[in-house]
């Protein structure tokens, strides 16, 4: 959302220049260092785009693309120096160019950067911190360097420790781009038409109380009536002969709707799951790190504990890295191959320094607390919207995880794509 000619930046001086009260130094930052200059005009960048990346790799608000010269806190500036709340990032989690991030980086990127195969401080101490936020048997970090990567891995254990291949995922989820990942996406897979759907992926439908299989109330009954969907998977799967490796599933479903699923419904399939020999994996890519105000992992949200956690996105705030965290059992059939993991960046020290220091921000500025506050207040103010607007058929949402229906219909609950895709470039126009 375009919100304003920039004036200055919008972090203040204290926060760039010294010292936060909040307990760590921050780097010295001159705003002139900032400004947007020069460069290839966004022309020119579409046109050697069109030449030299991939068609499939695609830019928003194709029609008028913005360029990005660089980003503060929870604003994106062009190079005309205009401001934009950038409210498409489910990655910065602690702002652009934090500070204590560009400072941590930048010192541990001057002392060492190696792989995990050396001993180094900071690798031992972020894991042991990282693990600090789970219950006690998540205990084990794998080091990656995407989401993506992430999953993969998640279902190389789950398979490896089940000795079985099948997965059930959910409906409309994204997992990643991986082609094991493609498999288990619906959200992708289903542009293949008919080939895209694999023999051994079970699809439980999406437990959406608003626009699901069964809608209604958010209520534990509503959530228990989605996960016997889930036991008619596992005992079709055993008719047909087959044995069910891993039930994957966000902990809130992202990229399908922002859909935070009925009371009930993680706790009985992963009963069901584990029935049946499978093991339960989180996806909490893009839903973890306090986003969701109550909690700190959105898995916490239903009540359970996951056999596998995957992370990414927010963990390094824009630095490519990811972990998966399971139990000692699970790392030990892994590790039972004797196959070892190795992941040439995965766990390096500066990752593992940028991780550390998004956890500091995230405590020392009270994020979570703040995204339960600022969601709430958000989510407030959306449903006074809802009732002028007949197009916004609900909002809902935890924290700062938030999702609005617009519909052409409440009754209907039809969605209108053209108004979808025109309230998006409108959003960019500053005329929302
Ligand atoms: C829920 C979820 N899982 C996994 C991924 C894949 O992460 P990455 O793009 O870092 O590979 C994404 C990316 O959008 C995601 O939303």
């Amino acid at each position: 959302m375009r919100v304003a000619k920039r004036a200055k930046l919008d972090v203040s001086a204290s926060e760039m220049n010294g010292n936060l009260e909040n307990g760590y130094p921050c780097q010295s930052r001159d705003e002139d260092e900032t400004k947007a200059s020069g460069g290839l005009s966004t022309q020119e960048i579409m046109e050697l785009r069109t030449k030299h990346i991939g068609k499939a790799c695609e830019v928003h608000f194709k029609d008028n693309p913005i360029k990005i010269a660089y980003a503060r806190g929870q604003y994106m500036y062009d190079e005309q120096d205009n401001r934009y709340l950038d409210c498409i990032n489910n990655v910065t989690h602690v702002g652009h160019c934090h500070p204590h991030v560009v400072k941590v980086c930048h010192e541990q990127m001057g002392t060492l950067n190696t792989n995990s195969r050396f001993l180094y401080d900071i690798i031992v101490k972020y894991a042991q911190r990282l693990a600090s936020t789970f219950p006690p048997q998540l205990s084990q970090c794998h080091f990656a360097c995407t989401g993506s990567e992430a999953n993969d891995l998640a279902l190389r254990i789950a398979r490896q420790h089940t000795d079985a291949y099948d997965i059930i995922t959910v409906d409309r989820a994204y997992h990643g781009h991986t082609t094991a990942l493609i498999d288990i996406s619906p959200y992708k897979y289903r542009k293949l038409g008919a080939k895209g759907k694999k023999d051994y992926i079970h699809v439980a439908p999406t437990p959406d109380p608003y626009r699901g299989m069964f809608q209604g109330e958010a209520t534990p009954e509503l959530g228990e009536k989605y996960a016997l969907e889930v036991k008619k998977l596992i005992d079709q799967a055993h008719k047909d002969g087959r044995k069910i490796a891993a039930f994957i599933s966000e902990s809130m479903q992202g990229c399908g709707g922002q859909i935070v699923y009925p009371p009930n419904y993680l706790r009985d399939v992963y009963k069901y799951v584990r029935e049946a020999g499978g093991v339960c994996i989180a996806d909490e890519v893009q839903v973890g790190f306090g986003r969701v105000g109550k909690h700190f992992w959105a898995f916490e949200s239903q009540g359970v504990v996951p056999d596998i956690v995957t992370l990414g996105k927010p963990i390094g705030n824009g630095h490519p890295l990811a972990v998966v965290v399971t139990t000692p059992e699970l790392a030990e059939s892994f590790a039972a191959t004797g196959m070892s993991y190795f992941n040439t960046y995965g766990g390096n020290p500066v990752s593992c320094a940028v991780g550390n220091a998004v956890l500091d921000i995230i405590e020392n500025e009270n994020l979570q607390q703040h995204a339960l506050e600022l969601g709430d207040y958000l989510k407030e103010k959306l449903l006074q919207l809802q009732t002028k607007h007949r197009l916004i058929g609900e909002v809902r949402g935890m924290g700062l995880y938030i999702g609005v229906e617009l519909v052409t219909d409440r009754t209907t609950r039809n969605q209108p794509q053209k108004r979808q895709e025109e309230l998006f470039t409108r959003q960019k126009r500053s005329l929302f």
